[in-house]
C-alpha cells in the first residue's frame, strides 16, 4: 500500500448519510482534537492493543528520518483505552488528509461502559502500509523517538503527552509507560 491513503479512505462509505459518527482516538487524539466535535467521552475498544510501530514521515519525523507513532494491532483479550469523539461525517475528509501517511478507516465497536457500545470508526495503520516500521524493543523505540523530529514537533513530545493523558484517564499502558521511562532516562530524567 502506498503512503497516501486519502483515496482509499474516501471510498469507505459505511457511514454515509449519517448525521454523526463516533471516532475512537488512541494516540494524539486522546489529548488533542483539532476539529469540531459534538461530544467527547472516554471509551475503549476490545481485542486491540496500542503499539508505537507506525512510521511518521509528515508529523513527528521526515521521509529521511521517520518518527514512531501509535497504531493498534490485534491482540485477543486486550482492551485499548482512549477517547471517543462524536463528529459529523464531514470531519473525516479533514482527518483523512491529516492522517494520510498510512492510516485507514476501520469500522469498530466502541465501548463507553459495560452496557453501552456503538459502532464507529478508528484510524489504523497496518503492516502492509509503506510507512510501517513494526516491532522493536521498548528501549529501541525510545531511542528512535528521542532522535526524531518533524513538522509537528519532537517525537518525544507526542509520546510524553500520550503517557500523561493516559495517566490522567487512569489507564495503565505497559508499552507506552515503558517507552516513557526509557525516554526520560535518555533525556536525563
Ligand atoms: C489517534 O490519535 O487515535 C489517531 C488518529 C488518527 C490516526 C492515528 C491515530
Amino acid at each position: 500500500m502506498s503512503h497516501n491513503t486519502i483515496e482509499i479512505n474516501k471510498a469507505m462509505d459505511k457511514f454515509d448519510g449519517r448525521h454523526s459518527v463516533w471516532l475512537f482516538g488512541y494516540g494524539s487524539l486522546i489529548y488533542k482534537a483539532d476539529f469540531p466535535y459534538i461530544e467527547r467521552r472516554p471509551a475503549s475498544i476490545e481485542g486491540w492493543t496500542r503499539r508505537f510501530w507506525q512510521g511518521s514521515h509528515d508529523h513527528r519525523g521526515t521521509p529521511e528520518a521517520p518518527g514512531r507513532v501509535a497504531t493498534i494491532v490485534p491482540q485477543p483479550g486486550a482492551v485499548c483505552h482512549g477517547m471517543a469523539y462524536l463528529v459529523t461525517p464531514e470531519e473525516f475528509a479533514h482527518l483523512d488528509h491529516r492522517e494520510k501517511n498510512g492510516y485507514l478507516r476501520l469500522a469498530i465497536d466502541i465501548h463507553f461502559d459495560e452496557e453501552h457500545s456503538e459502532e464507529g470508526l478508528v484510524y489504523i495503520a497496518t503492516a502492509d502500509n509503506a510507512a510501517f516500521l513494526g516491532e522493536a524493543t521498548e528501549l529501541d523505540i525510545a531511542q528512535h523517538i528521542a532522535a526524531a523530529v518533524g513538522p509537528s514537533g519532537p517525537n518525544a513530545e507526542y509520546l510524553l503527552h500520550l503517557a500523561q493523558a493516559l495517566r490522567e484517564l487512569g489507564h495503565h499502558d505497559e508499552h507506552v509507560f515503558t517507552i516513557e521511562r526509557h525516554l526520560r532516562q535518555l533525556r536525563g530524567g
